[in-house]
């Protein structure tokens, strides 16, 4: 299995391209199963989990096309992928692909409305929280599907079509919005989504399927509106810049100190983790590329955070913020609202000699004048990216091992880094 070696070092000075959203690709690449005509996604990151949902995509009959390279884009540019599900050939998502990805659950959307059929394993995916599903099965059974579950998976029927109605979320979820939303795209009537997700992944979906035909108002609000249509046809998209990658590189000049560009991402998609990170002592400037990121001197301040829906601070930084926190001159509590197994970071943390005591859902943590370099465990994708935060600022080596969690979701992470002057390398088995 491949690791990480980082040396800490000085500080990261240079530029970063921001990739495409891995959580926007990925509901933007399920999506495509609900129209016959090919959608063409550009930005689409380089990522393991991409990968395996293109795997999840092939088993159901879907083609794909991966353009070359082309003038003026670099190793950093994501790709464009030219997606057609001509034919869906088979309906089951099995529990050897789905097990990998949580995500890919969110196949029985498409599937359900386009099909009349679904057959989804129970999900996988990062080991935070037990992540029910009583929200998909909810909602779907809202638009008339016939649900029942047997042997690990779900089977999901409407062989008359989906119909319009009025949801109501009890709890907000991200992948349960978007699922609803594709399928009442399809549905014959009108659908209302009330406590909907506000993520800026989930807007991004409703602009494509929008792009593509659908009839889809209130995005970015807690209504959304869904009249739905026939059919949808072809599009081509380019998909959102990644907030959570953003996020963990301002974090990390934060940690370092520096000044890194962060190209290609605006701050309305994380505004509340850069007013965070202003207050405990990063300057932020923005301009129509990107955002500037600088720390100079001025020692870290400590400062409380809450993890809430968008535009909460988002749970995806929270590992890495509580890395952050750990050279603050003074105290922060980290409070996790969103999952509830979402701590296993601190135990890691702790071995680089981070001073965090856990109380529930609340993190304590107290800055220390100094980290030192060991051997530590990738737990899943953010906590995976908060020991390498860390380690930028630790004394000596620190060995990252597991890292395939850090391949799932950020694209070339190494080459960013040492682009910056971090001395960070793989080592691969
Ligand atoms: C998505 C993101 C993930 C992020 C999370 C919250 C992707 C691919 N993943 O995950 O990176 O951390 O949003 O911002 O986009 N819940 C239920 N029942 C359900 C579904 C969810 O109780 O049927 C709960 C979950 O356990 C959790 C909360 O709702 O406590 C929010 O989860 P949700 O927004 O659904 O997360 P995901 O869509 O899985």
């Amino acid at each position: 299995m491949d690791k990480i070696l980082v040396t800490g070092n000085g500080p990261l000075n240079g530029t970063i391209p921001i990739s495409g959203a891995k959580n926007a690709a990925l509901p933007l690449m399920i999506a495509l199963m609900l129209s016959e005509e090919s959608l063409v996604l550009e930005n689409v990151p380089r990522l393991a989990d991409v990968d395996s949902l293109i795997r999840i995509l092939e088993n159901h009959g879907i083609d794909y096309r991966v353009e070359g390279k082309r003038r003026g884009t670099s190793e950093m540019s994501g790709r464009t992928i030219h997606f057609s599900a001509a034919e869906i050939i088979d309906t089951t998502a099995p529990y050897e692909l789905v097990s990998k990805m949580r995500a890919s659950f969110w196949v029985i959307g498409p599937l359900l409305a386009r099909m009349g059929e679904a057959r989804v394993s129970l999900p996988g995916g990062c080991a935070i929280g037990t992540r029910p599903v009583d929200l998909f099965i909810d909602s779907l059974a809202a638009l008339g599907a016939d649900i029942s579950i047997d042997h690990g998976y779900i089977n999901a029927f409407a062989p008359n079509g989906l119909k319009g109605t009025r949801y109501r979320f009890p709890k907000v979820s991200v992948g349960a919005t978007h699922v609803l939303m594709m399928a009442a795209s399809l549905a014959k009537g009108t659908t209302t989504i009330e406590n909907a997700a506000l993520e800026p992944e989930v807007v991004d979906l409703g602009t494509c399927l929008n792009a593509m035909g659908a009839k889809i108002s209130g995005l970015g609000t807690s209504t959304i509106t869904i009249e739905g249509v026939e059919k949808l046809h072809g599009a081509r998209h380019r998909v959102v810049a990644d907030r959570i990658e953003a996020g963990t590189f301002a974090m990390a000049v934060t940690m370092t100190g520096g000044e890194v560009y962060l190209k290609g991402v605006q701050p309305h998609l994380f505004q509340t983790v850069l007013d965070t990170l202003e207050k405990v002592g990063a300057e932020i400037e923005v301009d129509e590329g990107g955002i500037k990121v600088r720390r100079n001197g001025r020692a870290l301040s400590p400062a409380n955070v809450t993890t809430e829906p968008f535009p909460g601070f988002p749970t995806d930084l929270q590992a890495q913020f509580m890395a952050l926190m750990t050279r603050a001159n003074g105290t922060s509590e980290i409070t996790e609202t969103i999952f509830e197994n979402r701590f296993m970071h601190v135990q890691e943390l702790a071995r680089l000699g981070a001073d965090i005591s856990l109380d529930g859902q609340k993190a304590t943590v107290t800055g220390v004048e100094g980290l030192n370099g060991a051997e530590v465990m990738a737990t899943d994708l953010r906590a995976s990216v908060s020991l390498v935060i860390a380690a930028l600022v630790a004394d000596g080596e620190t060995t990252v091992n597991r890292v395939y969690h850090l391949d799932r979701g950020f694209e070339l992470l190494e080459e960013k880094l040492s682009k910056c002057g971090a001395k960070i390398v793989r080592i691969r088995d």
